[in-house]
Formats: structure tokens, sequence, C-alpha cells
């Protein structure tokens, strides 16, 4: 029996190589691999990725069925979708329930109104978030944990963000792609802010805008003081940077206009 066992492992260890190899190849039966995966997960009841509902299995919504859910009576429940996911929002009901602030999110998925503000028309593309900038995306991910930690998960909308199976889609994929993308910009960024604290930074009518350092500049306590650079970071625009001596010669920085390159206050105008 336990020979036969240690065989069945050696046989599934193959089969996973097999299919690794496969999916690296064959992106298309590396999306199918994951689906598998996913409807494995639901069915076995083991959640690899998923938090389950209170009733231990989540729920599938279209569009019409997550419409019903507006709370339009007091006792109706509330449900409102963010990246496709469901969730009961009945304790939020003095800023979902019909009449309040935020009953524009009730009984669909708006998810990209979570970053425009835009609570006014709902259609279409009202779910169609691939096109916003990769640190929209990371706060849109934030609601979603927002609501994970807050309020009960129900269950999948299907769409755009889950098939009819309840298994994520291309979509979801590239945009879980774009959100760890974006995380980790983010890190580098807080780690560049070590490295090249910001400068400090006026605007005066006569003089315009001044940067200057200090060795306290961007909260940054040290022993140098550095000179002001513009710092171009991955995907953004420049923001002013004390920069140490030694590494002026960095290619990402520039000097200011119109300043002694090693002055550590420079001014410049907007025209
Ligand atoms: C993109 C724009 C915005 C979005 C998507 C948004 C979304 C939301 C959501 C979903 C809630 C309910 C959170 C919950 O379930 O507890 C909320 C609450 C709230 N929002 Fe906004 N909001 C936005 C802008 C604003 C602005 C500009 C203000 C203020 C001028 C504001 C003030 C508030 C306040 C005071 C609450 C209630 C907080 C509480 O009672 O706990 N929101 N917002």
């Amino acid at each position: 029996m336990f020979a036969v066992l240690k065989h069945l492992f050696k046989l599934q260890f193959l089969i996973i190589l097999i299919a690794i190899f496969a999916g690296v190849y064959y992106p298309e039966i590396l999306e199918k691999i994951k689906s598998l995966i996913f409807e494995l997960s639901i069915t076995d009841n083991e959640p690899i990725a998923v938090k389950f509902s209170a009733e231990g299995q989540p729920q599938l919504f279209t569009k019409e069925t997550l419409a019903k859910f507006t709370g339009e009576t007091e006792d109706e429940p509330i449900y409102l979708s963010i990246l496709g996911s469901v969730y009961d929002v009945s304790k939020g009901r003095k800023h979902y329930g019909t009449g309040c602030s935020y009953s524009y999110f009730a009984g669909r998925d708006a998810s990209k109104s979570f970053i425009t503000g835009e609570f006014e028309e709902f259609d279409e593309s009202s779910d169609d978030v691939i096109t916003l900038k990769p640190s929209e995306v990371l706060s849109l991910y934030d609601w979603k944990k927002f609501y994970d930690k807050e309020y009960t998960f129900k269950g999948f909308a299907v769409g755009r963000f889950y098939d009819n199976n309840g298994a994520k889609t291309i979509y979801h994929y590239q945009l879980d792609a774009i959100a760890d993308q974006a995380l980790e910009d983010k890190k580098t960024a807080n780690q560049m802010l070590e490295v090249y604290p910001q400068c400090n930074i006026q605007w005066t009518e006569k003089e315009g805008t001044r940067v200057w350092c200090t060795n306290q500049s961007g909260g940054k306590t040290r022993d140098w003081t550095g000179v002001p650079r513009k710092y171009y970071e991955a995907g953004k625009d420049y923001r002013c940077a004390c920069i140490k001596e030694s590494d002026l010669d960095s290619p990402n920085l520039k000097p200011y206009e119109n300043c002694d390159p090693l002055s550590t206050t420079c001014y410049y105008k907007l025209d």
C-alpha cells in the first residue's frame, strides 16, 4: 500500500513538472492549469487564494442577480463587487443605502469609480480598469483589501474578472501582474527615498520655485547634505532629490538649469 502511494506521488510530481514546462512554452496552457488549480480548490473546499464565504462556497453572481442587492428596504442586504469579488456591505448601510453618498456602488461592480471618483454614469466600462495607471491599479487592490477586512466576502461576479466557473479570467491575471509590478515600483521608490532623499521646496511669486537640501530634508536626518538634482524615476516625472557628491554621475540625474552644480540651493521658474 505504502509503495503504491509513493509511486503515485512520483507520478504526480512528474505530471506537475511536465505541466510547468508546457506552461512556460505555451501561455494558454498555463492559463488552463491556473483555472484548473482554482477549480480544484473550489471543489475540494481547500482554498488556495480564495477566501470563502461563511457557507463554505463562493457564490457566483450574474449582473442581474447582483443588481438585486441594493438594499432598497432596511431589511434587504446590500452587496457590492470590486475586482469581481462580491461583499455584503449591509453593515455600511449609512454609506451604501439608497440615497446615501456611495449607493452608486450597491448591486454592481463599478471598480473604476473607486479611482476616478465618478459616481454618476454606470455603464459596461465601469469595471474596465486595465487602462488605469499602475499606481491606481494598486490603490484599487488596496480598496479590495479594505473590503476583505471590513466586510463579508460572498462570492464572485461573473464577467470581466471571473468566468462562469468562478475562475479568474486572463484579464484578472493581467491586472494582477500590473498590481505586482506597481508594488515592486513602489517599494523601489521608497528605498530610493533613503538613497536620494527629497529636497525642501518652496514657491514664491517673486522668486519662483526654490529647491534646497539640508541634512534633514525629506525627513531623513543624515550626516551629509547633498545637492539638488532632478531625479527621474522609471515611468514617472522627475522629483527633486538631494544627492551625495559621490553619486552625481548617475544617469537618471539631471542638474537644475542656471544653478551652480555644487550649490545646495537652486531657483527655477516655470514659464
Ligand atoms: C475617489 C473618490 C472617493 C471614493 C471612491 C470614496 C469612497 C468611499 C467609500 C466606499 C466609503 C465607505 C467606506 C466604508 O464602507 O466604510 C467612503 C466613506 C467616506 N468618504 Fe469617501 N470616497 C471618495 C472621496 C471622498 C472625499 C473627497 C471625501 C471628503 C471630502 C470623502 C469623505 C468620506 C467620508 C467622511 C466617509 C465616511 C467615513 C466613515 O464614516 O467611516 N470621500 N468613501
